[in-house]
């Protein structure tokens, strides 16, 4: 995507791949500063405190973690330390799990001087591969989305299509693209007319900082919204269809996303209203099968919901980024970042491959080689 004319990723290889260049997401969409990761213990900060985010780019981080811990010491045990400790950064994303043994699975059966180079390799072939399949993800959904315009009644045709997505699912949650946002950037190139809604999404307001600072340098027409608005304007007609991103889809279509997601499924399956995910293969857990008993959900620090970050206005050029205490000193918080919405509730699901219903038997249908658990 672009920035300031300039085609950026999210992830880059620097010093002939002796350290890794990200975004520092933390600090969007008020400053946009870049940092170098140096090894895998700067990989698991960067994840934890979430300067990366995001499930594939998540994935395709630890793949490249673990290619700075090989370069450190390429014995196993070593490699087991820190591939272990890449996987505590955050439980929920399958992206992490696949994207750590998938490197793993490369560089064990070799000799130990050949591995870092194995690694180097591995990893950027898992980077490629997340812009490729994000990308095509952008080519069906568009496809969707432009079926769903020209659906609409001649009357309605006139107006923009309304679209709602939660939480950040565009290019700053992957390498390249995103999934959610990736049919709207298409659409919108298309010259479909379209207005999405954006979900703050509490409590890290990646809605708010990071969705809302995609589309608006894309010049795509959006309006963020309180988490609790979405019921409100389904129930009035202003909204044509839900779009959202996931961090782990179970074989039977189970989807866990950003905290809010289930109630935004349930809201739309009470109005009538299409309820779509959008997910790279890397996405699907192909050994769970009930989403709410076996997903791991990450519970983050209270201080995330009695806190706020946000940029201090203290004259009309001074500005400085700082957190602000919202509820009284002492008030308990309790964060569960992710849940489940059960696959009844998903419309369909798009992939690199086409669009499919979020049943056990259409994920089959469109990963026969996929599903039987083993990686790409
Ligand atoms: O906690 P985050 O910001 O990592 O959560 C991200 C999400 O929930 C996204 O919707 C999900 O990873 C899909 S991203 C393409």
């Amino acid at each position: 995507m672009n920035i300031q004319n300039k085609a950026w990723r999210t992830i880059w290889v620097e010093q002939g791949g002796h350290s890794i260049g990200v975004i520092n997401q933390t600090k969007l969409p008020h400053e946009f500063l870049t940092c170098t990761l140096s090894n895998y213990q700067d990989v698991v900060e960067a994840i934890k405190t979430m300067k990366v985010r995001g499930a594939p780019l998540i994935g395709v981080a630890g793949a490249y973690g673990l290619m700075l811990a090989i370069q450190e010491d390429p014995d196993d045990s070593f490699l087991e330390l820190a591939s272990s400790k890449l996987l505590a950064t955050r439980p929920t994303a399958v992206n992490l799990l696949w994207a750590l043994t998938r490197v793993l699975e490369r560089v064990k059966p070799l000799s130990l001087a050949e591995r870092a180079e194995a690694a180097r390799l591995e990893a950027d072939l898992i980077a490629e591969e997340d812009v490729a399949m994000c990308e095509a993800i952008g080519v069906h959904g568009c496809e969707l989305i432009q079926k769903l315009a020209s659906a609409r009644p001649v009357e309605r045709q006139k107006e923009p299509l309304n679209l709602l997505t939660h939480c950040n699912a565009g290019w700053l949650a992957t390498v390249d693209w995103g999934t959610a946002l990736a049919p709207i950037y298409k659409a919108h190139r298309a010259g479909v007319d379209l207005h999405v809604w954006v979900d703050e999404t509490r409590p890290r307001n990646q809605g708010a900082s990071l969705t809302a600072y995609e589309l608006s340098r894309e010049g795509i027409p959006h309006t963020l919204i309180v988490d609790n608005a979405g019921g409100y304007l389904m129930q009035h007609g202003y909204v044509d269809a839900v779009i959202v991103g996931a961090d782990r889809v179970t074989r039977s279509g189970d989807v866990c996303n950003k905290i809010g997601t289930y109630l935004k499924a349930l809201a739309a399956q009470d109005n009538d209203l299409p309820f779509y995910v959008a997910i790279p293969s890397s996405t699907i857990d192909w050994s769970m099968s009930d989403g709410v008993r076996e997903i791991p959900i990450e519970i983050r620090s209270p201080r995330e919901i009695t806190h706020i970050d946000g940029c201090l206005l203290e004259s009309a050029i001074n500005t400085r980024l700082a957190t602000i205490q919202i509820s009284p000193s002492g008030t308990k918080g309790f964060n569960p970042a992710f849940d489940i919405t059960p696959s009844r509730l998903v419309s369909a699901l798009i992939t690199e491959r086409g669009v499919t219903s979020s049943r056990e038997e259409g994920l089959k249908k469109l990963f026969p080689d996929l599903s039987n658990g083993q990686h790409p």
